[in-house]
């Protein structure tokens, strides 16, 4: 008999069949999505910034977050803040800038100015208002909610939100594995990527959560890197430094085929339910990491000070946490819609959709504070590598998702419904200790239709 998760028309299991089923209808329903806005996106805390792009007092960026338009600064006390970009005398813009510093934005349709407190100071027609109408009810409307742990600022659109510390739940841990990669702070590098891409937000989401895409979807990438692999052995070999530390072979085979089946079967704990919708994954890396493992595919000028930042990584926190923080891959998927992937470098990125079909993606790259010029180099390009918009990963998985978008058009036809059973045992239902098991999306998509059917 099936058991419903929520609504018989969402997502559903059976355990006697083994299956968990989700309605492809959640990616091309307007009502589905308008939901989602309702129930999700106005009462989950949401990722806005981070700590290091509000460098110095009167710091602002403007930032869009769930589809509205914010202002995120510092004001000049250094206070952090988040108001709506909206002017409050006719909802005219604010801030036009995308960041800088400033003590006040002037809204540039009527000229009314406030103070980056986000008061109101000046009038230009003050004299045509009663005494006192240029008060604190007219300042720049706050975001209900705005919290940060380790330097990782959220809003929530409900202000009887629990704290973003409940929310979090054991999504610190992997947060604190993040920012203590830095013994002083850890910083957004400048700038950042803002794509669409035409495909629901979901689909993202899933795709962050799911490694069995990897071996297909990215066979490029691997073929390449098999090949920097070999050749950085030799050339590493040439200048007299050893590789003797690394199974350059498993490395150079990374993901062909029988060793990733191996790991998808291994009975090891990799795969965490962090609660309240959020999951995390670990892999034993097998590629070169900017925090703190050199590999044979890298430039042997590198080794030493990467084998340097590790032993200090060691003194600080210890051997067992810094060889989970160096020597593995880590993605940490967010309810709902925050993923920070550590594994070529350090991104964190948002997805959102305003209509089913498409979102806006929004991606940084976070990095020591400390860390020196060349190996920030070296990260950039590792980053960018796979993880930029037009690395060997991104484009991919792009191809891979805006695919299934289009063929989920005539899913109102036939009634389709995706397929996520792997691991649905009867003695476990939500076993997800296997890596090939996807009990890891199960995690997202059971809060998801608690959401939904609250
Ligand atoms: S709408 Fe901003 S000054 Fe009029
Ligand atoms: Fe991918």
């Amino acid at each position: 008999m099936d058991q419903y998760v929520g609504t018989p028309l969402e997502v559903r299991m059976d355990k006697d069949a083994g299956t968990f089923q989700v309605s492809r209808r959640v990616f091309t329903d307007q009502d589905v999505l308008d939901r989602e806005h309702e129930k999700i996106f106005q009462r989950c805390w949401l990722y806005c910034g981070h700590d290091s792009e509000l460098a110095e007092p009167g710091s602002f960026i403007t930032r869009t977050v769930a589809g509205r338009d914010f202002i995120f600064n510092r004001d000049t006390r250094g206070k952090v803040q988040v108001f709506y970009n909206l002017c409050t005398h006719r909802g005219g813009r604010v801030c036009r800038e995308k960041s800088g510093k400033a003590s006040t934005f002037q809204c540039f349709y009527h000229g009314w100015v406030f103070g980056s407190d986000g008061s109101l100071r000046v009038i230009p027609q003050e004299g045509a208002y009663p005494e006192g109408y240029k008060n604190d009810s007219r300042g720049l409307v706050h975001v209900p909610r705005l919290e940060q742990y380790r330097g990782f600022w959220f809003i929530n659109l409900d202000a009887n939100a629990v704290s973003l510390s409940d929310y979090l739940a054991g999504a610190k841990e992997y947060i604190d594995n993040i920012v203590d990669q830095s013994e002083i702070a850890m910083t957004i590098v400048p700038g950042g990527q803002n794509f669409q891409v035409d495909a629901n937000w979901k689909l993202w989401h899933e795709n962050g959560m799911d490694p069995f895409h990897v071996h297909s979807v990215h066979s490029t990438y691997f073929e390449y890197s098999a090949d920097a692999t070999k050749a950085g052995t030799e050339r590493a070999a040439a200048q007299g430094v050893s590789t003797a530390e690394f199974d350059t072979k498993a490395s150079a085979e990374v993901m062909m085929r029988g060793r990733y089946n191996a790991l998808m079967q291994t009975k090891t704990k990799l795969v965490y339910d962090l609660g309240n919708g959020h999951m995390a994954y670990d892999y034993p890396s097998t590629h070169g990491r900017p925090f703190a493992q050199w590999h044979p595919s890298w430039d042997p000028k590198y080794k030493a000070e990467l084998e340097h930042v590790y032993e200090k990584a060691v003194a600080r926190v210890g051997a067992e946490r810094a060889r989970k923080m160096a020597h593995f891959d880590h993605h940490i998927l967010i309810f709902p819609n925050l993923a920070i992937v550590d594994n070529h470098g350090i991104m964190i990125r948002t997805y959102f959709s305003k209509k089913p079909e498409e979102m806006l993606v929004q991606s940084w790259t976070l990095a020591p504070q400390e860390e020196s010029p060349e190996v920030r180099k070296l990260r950039l390009f590792s980053y960018m590598d796979f993880l930029g918009p037009a690395g060997f990963g991104t484009p991919d998985d792009v191809e891979a998702i805006e695919a299934a978008q289009r063929g989920y058009k005539g899913a109102e036809d036939y009634g389709g419904w995706n397929d996520l059973s792997a691991g649905v045992a009867p003695k476990d239902p939500m076993n997800f200790v296997k890596h090939g098991d996807e009990g890891r999306m199960r995690v997202f998509w059971t809060k998801w239709q608690e959401y939904l059917s609250s």
